[in-house]
């Protein structure tokens, strides 16, 4: 079995945290709830909710990660022995989440090779839902999706994971903010722009509000292990209080960037900001259809894509993997292996499940809308819900021996105990209505 690992410096640790958080939410999710959701209203709650409430969740699973030095369900455990089953919902829901998020990580894949013949596609719903409902190229490309993260994360903390994410991750910025310079050229841009920032009162709503929280804690990657596995490789002296505000403005600014990049586009062709899950991969190439050198800035659009999501990826990956190492006292090549295999056999049935098994229905959703339902709605939401409820109430982590000011410390102690948990709850409730 190997050893511990650290991260080898504190901005190795902060380049990984936002290489989890930013990903698929920011680019492909975000917009498009937004979009569903009344544009500028939507930006503003989610600033406000990203900003304060946030904060608590996130700090707690980093802090315990931190704090026990141990995988979820070392850490679970080490706080009540009891606890351990608990701890072991964090790797499932992580195997869960890999089996449909890897599968979107393969639509990229294919349309980084479609950008260059993206002026031939006729009608691009049609060639989107075509492509998805083959039967052999998704599950393909959702394999080699796979494949790529999970060899990262085989080669180990320092040598995989923060390798990539220090390559990865600057890459990803330079690619956006090119991308958010050539959309703002463009004609009309400025009616995106309002639609992002113009907020319409009147579409205010508890729906949208808890939509917008089930965004916030996608985006940040809380409540599935990921960062408490992450916490776990801080060295002990590095203070977290710091390190949280930087992933949280990071993450925002990323998807800020991200709408300020689609949404003048979307306005400048007279399309329509609300279409969905098919944003990305059916308005956007359309606009690149249409523009000078498409093509180019088409692959420069996927490449950003794929970076965001490989990086996600590989955290997704590394709480289950840490988990097989530790307590089954496995190699990671071996870890990694079993890893492979179980999200294979989820997610290969859930590729499919947009074709020829698109009448298997589980709860009347395909595998597919399941997989993503269960885990954002329910699993994630329910992860955290109990880490709160058991720092709060059971090991009653204190504001004050986190944070060095009074008031802050007071509003983390409150917002643990009770705030956050009431929110998760109507979050979870929401969630099966
Ligand atoms: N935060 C990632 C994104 O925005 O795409 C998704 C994610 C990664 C969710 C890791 C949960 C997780 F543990």
């Amino acid at each position: 079995m190997e050893k511990r690992p650290n991260w080898t410096s504190k901005y190795a640790f902060i380049v990984t945290a936002i290489g989890s958080a930013v990903g698929l939410g920011n680019i492909w999710r975000f917009p498009y709830i937004m979009g569903q959701n009344g544009g500028a209203i939507f930006l503003i709650v989610y600033i406000l909710l990203i900003s304060t409430i946030c904060f608590i969740p996130l700090m707690n699973e980093l802090y315990i990660g931190k704090l026990t030095k141990k995988e979820c369900v070392g850490a679970y455990e080490s706080i009540n022995r009891n606890f351990k089953y608990l701890g072991a919902l964090n790797p499932i829901t992580g195997i869960l989440i890999a089996s449909f998020y890897f599968i979107v990580g393969g639509w990229i894949i294919n349309y980084i090779f479609k950008s260059f013949f993206i002026n031939k596609i006729q009608n691009y719903g049609q060639y989107f839902s075509d492509f998805i409902q083959n039967p052999v190229y998704p599950c393909i490309l959702t394999l080699l999706f796979l494949f790529i993260c999970i060899f990262y994360t085989a080669k180990g903390v320092t040598k995989g994971i923060e390798r990539v994410n220090k390559i990865l991750m600057p890459l990803f910025a330079i690619i956006l903010i090119f991308l958010v310079i050539i959309s703002l050229r463009l004609p009309n841009a400025n009616l995106g722009l309002e639609y992002m920032f113009k907020p319409d009162f009147s579409k205010l709503n508890t729906h949208m509000i808890l939509a917008a929280l089930g965004q916030a804690f996608f985006t940040l990657s809380i409540g599935m292990g990921a960062l408490l596995t992450y916490g776990s490789y801080i060295k002990e002296d590095k203070s977290l209080v710091r390190s949280v505000y930087t992933i949280i403005l990071s993450d925002t600014t990323f998807a800020l960037l991200a709408g300020i990049m689609i949404f003048p586009a979307v306005f400048a062709f007279g399309l329509e900001p609300n279409s969905g899950a098919g944003l990305v991969f059916v308005t956007i190439p359309k606009i690149f259809s249409q523009i000078p050198h498409g093509n180019i800035i088409s692959f420069a659009f996927f490449i950003l894509l794929f970076c965001a999501a490989v990086t996600s990826g590989i955290s997704i990956l590394e709480a289950p993997c840490a988990t097989f190492i530790e307590r089954f006292k496995t190699s990671r090549i071996k870890a990694c292996c079993i890893i492979f295999g179980m999200v294979s056999i989820i997610a290969i049935p859930a590729t499919l499940s947009f074709g020829v098994l698109g009448d298997l229905k589980v709860f009347g959703k395909t595998i597919f809308d399941f997989l993503d339902f269960l885990t954002s709605n329910i699993m994630l939401p329910m992860n955290t819900l109990f880490l709160c409820l058991i720092s709060g109430w059971y090991l009653k982590i204190k504001g004050k021996n986190i944070l060095n000011n009074k008031i802050m410390a007071f509003l983390f102690d409150t917002g643990l105990k009770y705030i956050v948990p009431i929110a998760l709850i109507c979050l979870i409730f929401m969630g099966l209505n």
